[in-house]
């Protein structure tokens, strides 16, 4: 008979020095490793969360404070432990944490030395981990200071909360950390970068009545509404709700108002730094805090068509691993149930869009208006021509000789035939709202509007030639100086016998 063999087992304990390194580069950047630790105050069911931060000393620092309910010092030395919790066990609904090491890897990301102050029931504890600390010593213990004398910010801990305070900022620093002028710059420059990233990530909660209020020195960040809503231009469709195995998910699809129908400040703000055309997308959000935004994860491509789309995703974090959200939660996956789903939703925003813009389109080819310009498609191909019968072109031809008016109708010709295509191109990729029709001079005006009307007033009344020439540039673009041409003219006309 064979004999049984029993398995044998080794000791494997993780090399504290070791992995609490490794902890450090999962990836975080100073704005996703600040989100994880507020998240952690908005569990605790904190309404004012203080960021701090100390650039120009020798010892630069960063706090974040909350008022949340705290904790013992049980529940804090727990809380320290890398992996505190199990990620598979089912959380309330409101929690936005997952695997129990947000706190200290968020934290280890940024800095080598995290304190966490916590006070409940009028008990205050601190506990510190120090990676140099643990580097000598190799064992997973954390230092609990005897008194909390002296921590910075400590001051801004009121009758409840945890005081989450990274020193040592060797990552934010670089190779900076010896030109105390030069590490403040670093230093300040990736925090109000941070600024917007809050803004953005925690909107939903700053707009609550009443609200969560998140302070950066002192100062209260006004929360970024990415679907502009306070404008009544914003066309926002019906939600829609799909319900799934680990929950229900909610999609609402927007359109933020064009850019002239916004203040200049508000069309920038809602742009980010990545602006309009990156920007487009969904917006997946998990428990009401933004996960990622702007992309249609490989659904279509960030079009100039779509830029004004934006399309709110609300999941709960029951369905953390059909969307494969990470630790850092700022990521995710399309889970393939709702791709289907969110493919149907794109296409109907392109159709729409397509809609639009045909309209704006059609407005150039319509022979009862004006234009100046053809748009012509053929052939799969889509030109632009000057429309060579416009009355500013055609007027003006006929009063030249007939040497002279050939050779004026093949300047305009060329004129068409030379549409720096590829730089258009290149500028509505990028800024399109930026390109507006050249300003033309008042003697070009005052011709084109002499010519138009002397073609027109025998055919039309001058209410549809005014309602015609409005829609069409140059006259839309200048439509104040038109207005008082057209008047001048009328008025020069019936004075004439
Ligand atoms: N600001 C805070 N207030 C109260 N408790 C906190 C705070 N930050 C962290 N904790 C406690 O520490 C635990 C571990 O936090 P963390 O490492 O971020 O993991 P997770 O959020 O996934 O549980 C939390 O579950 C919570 O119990
Ligand atoms: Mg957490």
């Amino acid at each position: 008979m064979q004999e049984q063999l029993i398995p044998r087992r080794a000791d494997a304990t993780p090399h504290a020095a070791s992995l609490i390194e490794g902890l450090r580069d999962i990836g975080y950047s100073l704005e996703t490793a600040i989100s994880d630790v507020i998240d952690n105050s908005i569990t605790a069911g904190a309404r004012r969360i203080q960021i701090v931060t100390e650039t120009c000393s020798d010892d630069p620092m960063i706090a974040i404070v909350d008022d949340g309910q705290g904790m013992t010092e049980i529940e804090l030395v727990a809380a320290m432990r890398p992996g505190s919790r199990n990620p598979l066990a089912a959380r309330d609904a409101p929690d936005l944490g997952r695997f129990g090491l947000g706190l200290k890897s968020a934290s280890f990301s940024q800095c080598r030395r995290l304190t966490v102050v916590s006070r409940k029931f009028g008990k205050t504890s601190a506990a510190i981990w120090d990676l140099d600390d643990v580097a000598k010593r190799n064992i997973w213990e954390v230092q609990l200071p005897p008194d909390v004398l002296g921590i910075p910010a400590i001051d801004q801990l009121g009758s409840a909360g945890t005081l989450v305070l990274w020193q040592k900022l060797d990552r934010l620093t670089g190779s900076f950390s010896h030109n105390v002028g030069k590490r403040a710059e670093v230093i300040n420059q990736r925090i109000a970068e941070t600024e917007g990233h809050l803004r953005l990530v925690f909107h939903r909660f700053m707009e609550d009545r009443p609200p969560l209020f998140i302070m950066l020195n002192g100062r209260v960040l006004r929360p970024l509404d990415p679907f502009a809503q306070k404008y009544s231009t914003t066309i926002s469709d019906p939600e829609e709700k799909l319900s799934l195995a680990h929950g229900d998910m909610e999609i609402q699809s927007f359109t933020l108002p064009h850019h002239t129908q916004m203040s200049k400040a508000d069309w920038e703000d809602v742009a980010g730094p990545e602006g309009h055309l990156k920007s487009q997308g969904f917006y997946l959000y998990r428990g009401r805090r933004l996960i990622l935004h702007g992309t249609w994860f490989g659904l279509c491509r960030q079009s100039e068509l779509t830029k004004l789309s934006r399309v709110r995703i609300d999941i709960p974090n029951s369905m953390d691993a059909d969307w494969k959200i990470d630790v850092k939660k700022s990521s995710a996956q399309l889970p393939s149930v709702v791709r289907d789903r969110l493919r149907k939703v794109i296409e109907r925003i392109q159709d729409g869009s397509k809609r639009t813009y045909r309209k704006r389109g059609q407005k150039l080819v319509d022979h009862e208006r004006l234009p100046m310009w053809h748009r012509i498609q053929a052939d799969g191909q889509i030109s632009y021509r000057p429309n060579a019968e416009h009355p500013a072109f055609a007027g003006f031809g006929e009063s030249l000789p007939q040497d002279l008016r050939t050779g004026f109708f093949n300047c305009i010709a060329l004129v068409g035939a030379s549409l720096p295509i590829e730089t258009l191109h290149a500028d509505l990729a990028g800024s399109a709202e930026q390109i507006v029709p050249d300003r033309v001079d008042e003697d070009t005006l005052v011709q084109a509007v002499q010519l138009t009307l002397s073609a027109l007033l025998g055919q039309k009344d001058i209410k549809e030639i005014i309602a015609l020439m409005r829609d069409v540039d140059p006259f839309r673009s200048a439509w104040d100086d038109t207005q008082r041409i057209i008047s001048a003219t009328i008025e020069t006309r019936k004075e004439l016998p």
